[in-house]
């Protein structure tokens, strides 16, 4: 029988090659995701930009960079989360993803969490809070929790968004903390 990693491996290779969607045409690579076949907690993304389009890894360019430390104040490595987006390839522009191409990509996503099984997933900002729940709004529903796949699932701030608006950094943390408790960490102190 294929492991995790084995099926996560065919997975990405089927999205390398995918045609399903217009945003096909013009990506340099797909972002599949990247972590651990066993993590505990999924962030989920909007979708690639252009560092992400150029290195084929999510969050690799300044959003990543926070993410990075978002995850570090979580007392996680990036090695030990499992990190993903709504769609696997980078819209022109970084537009936001239109409905049909969420649509189309979405499969893809419900795969790798159904493989993962997290105990958590974190949405990442309104687009990943729309695309996955079907909810508006991401300022009046962050921090509220609610159920994907039978799995407790937070939407917070996106990175992008913090770094423009730094603060709301301390709800983020917020939220953060909540997602710890969940997974029966002790929160600590904000960094
Ligand atoms: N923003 C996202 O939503 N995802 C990435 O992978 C990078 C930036």
């Amino acid at each position: 029988m294929a492991s995790k990693a084995d099926e996560l491996r065919a997975l990405s290779e089927t999205i390398a090659g995918c045609t399903l969607c217009r945003l096909s045409e013009k990506r340099n690579n797909s972002v599949f995701g990247e972590g651990s076949a066993e993590a505990k907690v999924m962030f989920i993304g909007e979708g690639p930009g252009a560092d992400e389009d150029r290195t084929g890894r999510p969050f690799v360019g300044r959003a990543g960079q926070l993410l990075t430390k978002m995850i570090a104040a979580m007392h996680f490595t990036r090695e030990d989360v499992y990190i993903a987006n709504i769609i696997k390839c980078r819209p022109p522009g970084n537009r936001n993803p239109e409905d049909e191409e969420a649509i189309a990509c979405l499969p893809y996503l419900k795969r790798q969490i159904e493989l993962i099984q997290p105990k958590c997933i974190v949405l990442l900002g309104g687009v990943a809070l729309q695309h996955l729940l079907g909810i508006k709004g991401i300022m009046a529903n962050r921090g509220k929790w609610q159920t994907y796949m039978d799995i407790p699932t937070l939407a917070t701030y996106h990175p992008s968004f913090l770094l423009r608006s730094p603060n709301r950094k301390k709800e983020a943390w917020q939220d953060l903390q909540d997602v710890m408790r969940k997974l029966g960490k002790e929160p600590g102190k904000a960094k």
